[in-house]
C-alpha cells in the first residue's frame, strides 16, 4: 500500500469537491461533538462518508467508476465477467422466465451487459431486472446508460431504493456490494479489546477509543489473545442485511462477488492491520479522513462471517470458490471466442481482459464467488470446484 499523505494530491479535487467535502466535514464534526465522550463509531463515520444525504462518496456525482474514476470494478473492465454472470443466470433460471436482481448496481455495467446477453435469445415478456439501488445519484446514472441500449429487455428494467415489498424470485445479484458496507473497528490496547471511533479536532478527524463499547461475540473469540495494537474491522450490519433480506425472498438464488477472505485468513495474525483501504484515482491507502466524501473506503468481506449471516437467516450457503473457477465454470472462454467473432484484435484484447479477471495475482483469487439459495436447488457450473468446506 502506498504512502498515503505523500501520493494524495488535494490539487487533484475540483473546488466544488473541496466543496462538498468541507461540508460533509461540518456534517460529521457536528455529529462527532454532540455524540457522547465526542467520539462516534467508525461504521457511523463511514456511512456518512460514503452515503451522507447528496454529499456522500456514493451519492455526490463525482465520477467513481472505471479509468477517470477511482477504480474499476470487475464488470466495468468489460463484458467478460458480465457474460460468465449472465450464462450462470441462464442456467439456473432456464430461458423462459429470467428474473434477476441485482444490488448495488454501480454504474450500470453489469445491468448492461446481462441485457445484451439474453437480447434476442428470451422473449422481453419473460425477462425482469430489477435494481437496489440506495444512491439515487448511481439510481439516475444507470437509467441514462440503460436507457441507450438497443433491445426491449432494457425496458424491462425497475428500480428500487431499498427492499420491495413484492418479493424477490430468480437469481439475486450483489457484486461487490458488501464491501461497501459500513465497518466497525476494533484494536487490542493495553491488554483489552476496545473499540476504536471517529473524534474531532476542529475539521480534522482521529482515530480514538470508544469507551463501554459492547464488543461483539465475534470479535471477542476471534481476538482473545491477540497482541498489543492488532486491529481489525467487522461489518455487523451484513447480519441485518441477510436477516432483512430473507423476509422479501421467495425462491431462488443469491450470487455474492466480493474480494475477502475466510474466518482464519480474514483474522490472520500477520494481517495486523485490518482490512480498511481507500481508493482515489486508482491510489491506494489506508486513511479514510483524507477528503471526506470523495474518496471510496471499504474493507474486505469475512466470507466465513458472511455464509453464517446467511445460514442464520435460514438460506443454504451452496456455493464458495475463487472468482476464477467461477468464470472459468462459466466458460469464459467460449464467451471470448463468441464476442471476438473471429477478429484477431478483439481476441487480444479479451484474452488481456481475461487476464486481469482470472490470473492468482490479479482478481483471480482475492474475489470470491458464493451462492446460497433458498427453496431452489441446482447444479452451477461457476461452483463445480466447490470449496464451501473452506468456510469453516
Ligand atoms: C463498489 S460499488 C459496486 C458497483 C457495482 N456493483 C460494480 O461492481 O461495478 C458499491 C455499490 O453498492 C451500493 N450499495 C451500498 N450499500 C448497499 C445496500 N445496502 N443495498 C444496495 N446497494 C448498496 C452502492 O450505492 C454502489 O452502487
Amino acid at each position: 500500500m502506498k504512502n498515503l499523505d505523500q501520493t494524495f494530491s488535494l490539487q487533484d479535487i475540483s473546488p466544488k469537491g473541496l466543496e462538498r467535502s468541507r461540508k460533509l466535514t461540518q456534517l460529521i464534526s457536528s455529529e462527532i461533538k454532540a455524540a457522547s465522550q465526542q467520539v462516534i463509531s467508525f461504521d457511523r463515520f463511514m456511512s456518512l462518508a460514503l452515503y451522507a444525504d447528496s454529499l456522500g462518496y456514493y451519492v455526490g456525482g463525482r465520477e467513481i467508476f472505471g479509468a477517470k474514476g477511482d477504480f474499476v470494478t470487475a464488470p466495468e473492465s468489460g463484458d467478460l465477467f458480465g457474460f460468465c454472470v449472465a450464462e450462470q443466470c441462464a442456467e439456473i433460471l432456464g430461458e423462459n422466465n429470467v428474473v434477476i436482481t441485482e444490488f448495488g448496481a454501480g454504474s450500470g455495467a453489469l445491468a448492461d451487459t446481462i441485457i445484451r446477453y439474453f437480447d434476442g435469445k428470451i422473449l422481453p415478456s419473460n425477462f425482469n431486472y430489477s435494481i437496489i439501488e440506495p444512491s439515487p445519484y448511481l439510481s439516475q446514472r444507470q437509467k441514462n446508460r440503460l436507457k441507450k441500449i438497443n433491445s426491449e429487455l432494457a425496458d424491462k428494467v425497475n428500480w428500487h431504493a431499498t427492499f420491495p415489498n413484492e418479493g424477490f424470485l430468480g437469481v439475486v445479484i450483489a457484486n461487490e456490494v458488501f464491501d461497501a458496507m459500513p465497518a466497525r473497528r476494533f484494536t487490542i490496547r493495553g491488554g483489552e479489546i476496545k473499540e476504536l471511533g471517529v473524534a474531532c479536532d476542529g475539521e480534522s478527524f482521529s482515530w480514538e477509543i470508544k469507551e463501554c463499547s459492547v464488543i461483539p461475540d465475534l470479535i471477542l473469540d476471534r481476538m482473545a489473545n491477540y497482541p498489543e495494537g492488532y486491529t481489525t474491522e467487522h461489518v455487523e450490519r451484513q447480519a441485518t442485511w441477510f436477516a432483512e433480506f430473507k423476509k422479501f425472498f421467495n425462491r431462488g438464488i443469491l450470487l455474492v462477488a466480493d474480494y475477502g477472505y475466510v474466518d482464519q485468513d480474514f483474522f490472520h495474525l500477520d494481517r495486523c492491520d485490518g482490512t480498511l483501504r481507500c481508493y482515489f484515482n486508482h491510489q491506494l491507502h489506508n486513511n479514510p479522513f483524507l477528503a471526506v466524501g470523495l474518496q471510496d473506503i471499504t474493507t474486505s468481506v469475512n466470507f466465513s462471517y458472511l455464509a453464517e449471516c446467511a445460514l442464520s437467516a435460514g438460506f443454504n450457503v451452496d456455493g464458495f470458490t475463487s472468482q476464477a473457477k467461477f468464470l472459468i465454470g462459466n466458460k469464459i472462454d467460449a464467451q471470448i471466442t463468441m464476442l471476438s467473432g473471429g477478429d484477431s484484435v478483439d481476441a487480444y484484447r479479451l484474452a488481456q481482459e481475461a487476464k486481469r479477471l482470472i490470473l492468482p495475482t490479479q482478481m483471480g483469487e482475492s474475489f470470491k464467488f458464493m451462492a446460497c439459495s433458498y427453496g431452489l436447488d441446482k447444479d452451477m457450473s461457476g461452483f463445480a470446484d466447490n470449496e464451501r468446506f473452506r468456510l469453516g
